[in-house]
């Protein structure tokens, strides 16, 4: 069976699970916080390698906590809420954020609703690179490898343990980041392999539960996406005023319709009605 069929099978068994219960009885998958987690949860909880990020290269890529323009900031937290709600409802953790076509601000928006979304005392989150054709986080962040910092590509490869490629901003304690640092040619192949599922697993096991969200390609791009989904609950899907043209967002919506979609993001919209260039919908 292809890498395809092998996909188009897990994401057919994952989605059409039926839906669980709204308010579950003890025992099942554990929800999503807004009370905070138990005091025994956050005094264990691991310390990633610390890293300082460079506030005027954030200044530079409009990354959040930079960010002070008050539209997009009341979009990103409009954003981070809704999700959140959206999450909880369903008891999913995990999401994609992919896009149309390439130069979207699926990075832009990743980086900044984690950033968002770890800001919210009550929630913790892992951002990871998994886009292995054009990996941006690092360098919107202003890590890179000169300092001999290893990414995803390099885990994958049998090269780094999930220690060496987990790392925690100065001043931000609920993120943790794996950025990549590699590109490859095999990336669908990767993405499905056992040591994928290891990470996956991995970090479904940290205590206290996060909220993980995959920076990821294009899905008309590649085949990454339809090949990872089983892995996350729900994609995020940006698309850009001005930029995504009605067919690929048209191709785009029926190569997702096996999956749960969490919502649409609007990026570069001139409107301003809801205050920013950011707005959410179904
Ligand atoms: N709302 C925005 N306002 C201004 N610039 C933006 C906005 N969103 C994204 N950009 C810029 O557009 C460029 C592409 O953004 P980004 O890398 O997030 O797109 P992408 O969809 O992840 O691209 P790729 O398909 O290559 O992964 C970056 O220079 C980013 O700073
Ligand atoms: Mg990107």
């Amino acid at each position: 069976m292809s890498i395809i069929e092998e996909a188009v099978r897990k994401t057919a068994e994952r989605y059409h699970r039926p839906a669980p219960p709204e308010q579950p009885a003890s025992g099942g998958r554990p929800r999503l916080r807004r009370v905070p987690p138990p005091a025994t949860e956050t005094a264990n909880v691991r310390r990633f390698q610390p890293v300082t990020l460079d506030r005027a290269v954030l200044d530079d890529n409009s990354i959040l906590p930079q960010i002070t323009d008050p539209g997009a900031l009341r979009g990103y937290k409009i954003l981070r809420t809704r999700m959140l709600r959206r999450l909880e409802a369903n008891q999913w953790h995990s999401f994609a954020v992919t896009g149309a076509t390439p130069g979207e601000g699926k990075t832009l928006t990743s980086i900044n609703l984690a950033m968002a979304l770890a800001q919210d005392p009550n929630t913790w989150v892992f951002l990871v690179d998994l886009d292995l054709h054009r990996p941006k986080v690092a360098s919107y962040l202003g890590l890179n490898n000169s300092l001999g910092e290893r990414g995803l590509t390099d885990y994958l490869l049998g090269d780094a343990t999930f220690e060496q490629i987990m790392y925690t901003p100065a001043g931000m304690d609920r993120l943790a980041i794996i950025p990549n640092f590699q590109t490859v040619a095999n990336a669908s192949e990767l993405l499905t392999s056992p040591r994928m599922d290891e990470l996956v697993q991995t970090l479904e096991a940290e205590t206290p539960r996060r909220v993980v969200i995959f920076d990821m390609p294009p899905v008309l791009a590649s085949d990454d996406v339809l090949a990872f989904s089983p892995q996350v609950d729900g994609m995020l899907l940006v698309v850009a005023e001005g930029m995504t043209n009605r067919d690929a967002l048209k191709g785009a919506k029926a190569l997702l319709q096996e999956m749960n979609l969490l919502g649409v993001v609007l990026n570069r919209s001139e409107a301003q009605d809801e205050g920013a260039y950011y707005s959410y919908a179904r």
